[in-house]
């Protein structure tokens, strides 16, 4: 049989074009060598938020005297969190493949390699067998970097360190934890286990935790840990992985920092060796399949979407790319835009962010202005967040008067992200956004607020 469509991979990007292109009609093969769902599904995004969840609750409740709740008596015990967090994992990955099924793709749990290309199409082998199919999506996904750091690939190996998968299955909790690397899966755990009562230390290169979100935010965000316990330290460079410990570089000097377990988490890497790109020339640049905003690679009939092409390693991005892809290959125009892409850092509070940071904007040399207002202006936000400290701040278009970038730090924030993406997508002015409805209370009314200071 000539597959119309062959998809390797079976995290996001892949299984959501499968259910795409099987939905309209094409004669689908979505290859996947662990388990459908991806790292998101399986060790990512949803773990993570089913963990972080037992957190907030119970900090919550932790916290709750200035709420009038009494925490007398209250425990966690992480090794239920992580029971339950297999359980949604796994309703979730039968839900994947229920969607599989019912958009009659056919899902093959192996390895797959591409092995060439006949006059009937391109070949994949995978389980023993050779696959045939006149199109192909490249969605592989990514992997922990691992850096040349001594003693790390010990420590890997010993267990004493970890990446997230490992982060987000053992049932022990470490008493003190290690966390290098303030990205955005280094600060969730580094928040989860805070909450739970490990001492967490986290170790950044950078002068800065939150990677490219905006300054003002992440400082305040680092002020609420540090008040929970965290210590940072920023601009250090990890020099070695000893027994038990973690050695850096900090204002000229080597330090050292105790810990059960270590998490690394200095970002990820796209997988594309052992895939057989090289058996059809699949161009590569520092390691990423390059894809055109069609998500076409060089070669023809062969996509690539999500982390394997590097652009933006979100899921959600993920989904839009493997529909713009599937669009294309069913002769629909379909372009991958990618300035309003929300990301969230779900910490407590969340930081959600769309679109140009002040810095980013200003390094682009475009011309704005900022509205910067403390949360406090919003009547939910007060009523749930007593002695918050959050503030939104959006970037303004100063000729245009368009938002071109919008960052909150607060809870729910993740929720209501995409209102601002929708300005930026659709251009709105500033005009236009003032005459725009918003539930109230919610903590989503900030934006209108922030917007009416113009
Ligand atoms: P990241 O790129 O977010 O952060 C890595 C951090 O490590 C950076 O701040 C970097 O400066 C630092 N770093 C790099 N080398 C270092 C070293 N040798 N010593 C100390 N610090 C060092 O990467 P992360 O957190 O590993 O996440 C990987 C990917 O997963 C990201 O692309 C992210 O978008 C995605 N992700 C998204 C989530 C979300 O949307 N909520 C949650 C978790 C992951």
């Amino acid at each position: 049989m000539i597959y119309d469509f062959m998809v390797i991979g079976g995290g996001p990007a892949g299984y959501l074009a499968a259910e795409r292109a099987g939905h309209a009609g094409l004669n689908v093969i979505c290859f996947e060598k662990n388990s459908v769902g991806g790292v998101c599904l399986n060790e990512g995004c949803i773990p993570t938020k089913t963990m972080l969840y037992s957190a907030k609750l119970y900090d919550g409740a932790a916290h709750g005297e200035k709420y009038g709740i009494s925490s007398t008596g209250l425990a966690i015990d992480h090794s239920k969190v992580i029971a339950r967090k297999n359980k949604v994992v796994k309703t979730l990955v039968s839900g994947v493949k229920a969607a599989l099924k019912s958009n009659n793709v056919t899902l093959v749990e192996a390895e797959a390699e591409i092995t060439g290309k006949t006059g009937q199409g391109y070949t994949v082998s995978a389980n023993g067998s050779i696959y045939t199919g006149k199109r192909i999506l490249i969605a592989t996904g990514s992997s922990p970097a691992i850096p040349p750091i001594p003693g790390l690939s010990e420590g890997i190996e010993s267990g004493f360190v970890m990446t997230n998968r490992e982060a987000l299955s053992i049932t022990e909790p470490p008493e003190k934890l290690v966390v290098i690397g303030g990205g955005v899966i280094g600060l969730e755990m580094a928040s989860y286990y805070n909450s739970i009562g490990a001492d967490v230390t986290v170790i950044e290169m950078l002068d800065h935790i939150g990677g490219e979100n905006d300054i003002d935010l992440i400082k305040i965000l680092q002020r609420n840990y540090e008040k929970k316990g965290i210590k940072f330290h920023l601009s250090s460079k990890v020099t070695e992985i000893g027994k038990g410990e973690v050695l850096f570089e900090k204002d000229g000097q080597v330090q050292k920092a105790f810990a059960d377990k270590v998490l690394l988490s200095i970002g990820r890497r796209p997988n594309t060796s052992g895939i057989g790109l090289e058996k059809i020339n699949v161009l590569t640049e520092r390691g990423a399949i390059v894809t055109d905003d069609r998500m076409k690679t060089n070669q023809p009939e062969v996509y690539a979407a999500g982390d394997v092409n590097g652009r933006s390693m979100l899921a959600h991005t993920a989904y839009r790319e493997a529909e713009v892809a599937v669009n294309n290959m069913l002769g629909k125009r379909d372009i991958m835009r990618y300035n309003a892409i929300p990301s969230v850092i779900y910490t407590n509070p969340e930081l959600a962010s769309v679109g140009e940071t002040e810095s980013t904007a200003r390094s682009k040399g475009m011309d704005i202005e900022t509205i910067k207002l403390s949360m406090r202006f919003s009547g939910r936000y007060l009523a749930e967040n007593e002695g918050g400290d959050g503030i939104v701040k959006l970037v303004l278009d100063k000729e245009r008067k368009t938002i071109i970038g919008a960052q909150v730090l607060a809870n729910y924030s993740s929720e209501f992200i995409v209102a601002c993406g929708t300005f930026i997508e659709h251009g709105l002015t500033i005009d236009e956004i003032k005459k725009i409805v918003f539930p109230h209370p919610t903590v989503s009314e900030i934006i209108r607020e922030a917007i009416f200071q113009y």
